[in-house]
């Protein structure tokens, strides 16, 4: 009897919990900000990042600070309600990029993370959209890219980011080091 009950336990686990989606190669440092959510009845269809700009060769880079998420209105484009979870000191926001159509779905991110000296973390990421087509963010071009999450076959729903803040003049810093998103 007791392993029956483990399973239905853990099958109702499966069923009741939120879907998240993750990418292996973020960076180890920083803490986790909260997860913050867009309301149900709304779909993500684009996305902001916060970039800090190359600083030039004996200047300690940060590159992506912040990832902020559109919320819309299915069909009008209506933008609800927009979202982001820690954010780095560091940086600007850039102009939002959109999918030409559908929603956000899974994502790909950029980190620099293993350098001697000026590692830079979160770089850059791709999402591909509902309609199959990949929207890449402005951000910078320093590490390489990983593997592709799961996909979120709704799409999005939440953001959660990982960010190191401050440290001081003559540490290494990083701004944002990953990233989660929750599905609908
Ligand atoms: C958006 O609206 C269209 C048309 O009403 C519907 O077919 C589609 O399933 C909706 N998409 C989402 C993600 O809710
Ligand atoms: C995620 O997006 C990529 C690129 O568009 C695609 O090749 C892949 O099939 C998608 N889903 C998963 C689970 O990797």
């Amino acid at each position: 009897m007791l392993p029956v009950l483990l399973l239905l336990g853990t099958l109702q686990n499966l069923v009741v919990a939120e879907t998240i989606i993750s990418v292996p190669n973020g960076a180890p440092w920083g803490d986790w900000g909260p997860m913050e959510t867009c309301d149900e009845d709304t779909i993500i269809q684009g996305f902001q990042l916060k970039v800090e700009k190359p600083r030039g060769r004996l200047i300690d880079d940060t590159a992506l600070n912040g990832i902020a998420l559109y919320c819309t209105k299915n069909s009008s484009w209506e933008v609800v309600k927009i979202i982001k979870s820690a954010e780095g000191p560091f940086g600007t926001w850039r102009p939002v990029i959109w999918c030409h159509s559908g929603f956000l779905k899974n994502f790909t991110l950029r980190v620099e993370f293993k350098v001697r000296g000026d590692n830079t973390a979160a770089n850059n990421i791709k999402f591909t959209c509902s309609d199959g087509s990949v929207v890449e963010g402005n951000g910078l071009s320093w590490g390489t890219y990983g593997p592709w999450s799961y996909d979120c076959n709704k799409g999005l729903r939440g953001i959660q980011t990982k960010v190191q803040g401050r440290r001081g003049a003559f540490r290494d810093e990083v701004g944002l080091t990953d990233v989660k998103f929750m599905c609908r």
